[in-house]
């Protein structure tokens, strides 16, 4: 695994989201131990970066109980808050650190920058208080992406979380470029469109010029071409099959420029 840093805290170029994947029925045990086994496939494979929220219905409660049955010290949480209200905010961060049975949050962001002028001075308290290691904030919607800058000019942010994808590079202009000169991480949803860009694709790309790369799958090819972006932390592609995180843990390889242009070219032809 490829290692980048965000302050003094390093993480794996390759994490895993739990967006739609991880909502399901824990009390179901055919559904729950194929939750299970992600995580311990996640534990095997240095995929320790896990990113959740509120927002996916039962999935920090589903990570919390898989993180439970595998190694805890292993993982790496983020997590977000995504309410209004100063009250309403310390309640779910409280419900967060109980679902997830930790007792700290290497990562905790504000989802899209829902009422963060209210959660900021909140986050910023925990981590003084060494309760989450990170304050971040997301954003999906271009039209946001001013405001995001400007929170992120305040000095105290630490990492952002913004889809970017070979399709969709929409960050580049401006918000990398800033994230790159405050020194911020950057934590990338989306890395597949959603799985789009493997699975959809009309004709098979062609892998021939990636293999001395040591890349099998266009799943791995994209990630790759992620994080080859020197300015992404970690890119976190969710799945509801174990199989897939060996095979993209796999991608966490840096890829030369020209590499990357045949990546780009050979999606926009396949799409
Ligand atoms: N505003 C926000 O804060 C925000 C918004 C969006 C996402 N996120 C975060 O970012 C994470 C990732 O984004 P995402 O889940 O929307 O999109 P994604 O990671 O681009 O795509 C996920 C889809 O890709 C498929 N997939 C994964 N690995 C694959 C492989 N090796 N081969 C073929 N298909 C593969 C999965 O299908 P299978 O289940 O069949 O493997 C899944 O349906 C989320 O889970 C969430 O944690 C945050």
């Amino acid at each position: 695994m490829l290692f980048r840093k965000i302050r003094e805290m390093e993480f794996p170029a390759v994490g895993m989201g739990t967006s739609r994947t991880f909502d399901v029925d824990d009390s179901i045990p055919e559904v729950f131990s194929v939750r299970n086994k992600i995580v311990e496939e996640c534990q095997n494979n240095g995929v320790t970066l896990v990113d959740s929220s509120p927002m996916y219905g039962n999935a920090e409660k589903v990570l919390g109980l898989a993180i439970q049955e595998n190694d805890p010290s292993k993982f790496q949480i983020a997590t977000k808050v995504w309410t209004t209200g100063y009250r309403s905010g310390l309640d779910q961060i409280d419900n967060s650190f109980s679902l997830l049975k930790t007792e700290y949050i290497h990562i905790l962001q504000i989802h899209n920058l829902v009422d963060w002028k209210t959660h900021l001075p909140t986050l910023t308290g925990l981590k003084d208080e060494g309760k989450i290691g990170l304050v971040g904030l997301t954003c999906m919607t271009p039209s946001d992406y001013p405001e995001m800058m400007n929170i992120m000019k305040t000095g105290k942010i630490d990492s952002i979380q913004i889809p970017y994808n070979v399709i969709n590079t929409r960050v580049e202009s401006d918000v990398l470029p800033l994230a790159e000169s405050m020194e911020i991480g950057v934590l990338v949803m989306e890395p597949l469109q959603k799985g789009k860009y493997v699975k959809d694709l009309r004709v098979s790309p062609d892998l021939g010029p990636l293999s001395d790369l040591g890349i099998k799958t266009w799943a791995q090819a994209l990630l790759s071409w992620v994080i080859s972006n020197e300015v992404i932390t970690s890119a976190i592609p969710a799945t509801s099959n174990p199989k897939r995180i060996k095979e993209n843990s796999l991608g966490a390889i840096q890829m030369p420029k020209e590499l990357r242009g045949f990546v780009k070219r050979e999606t926009e032809r396949c799409i």
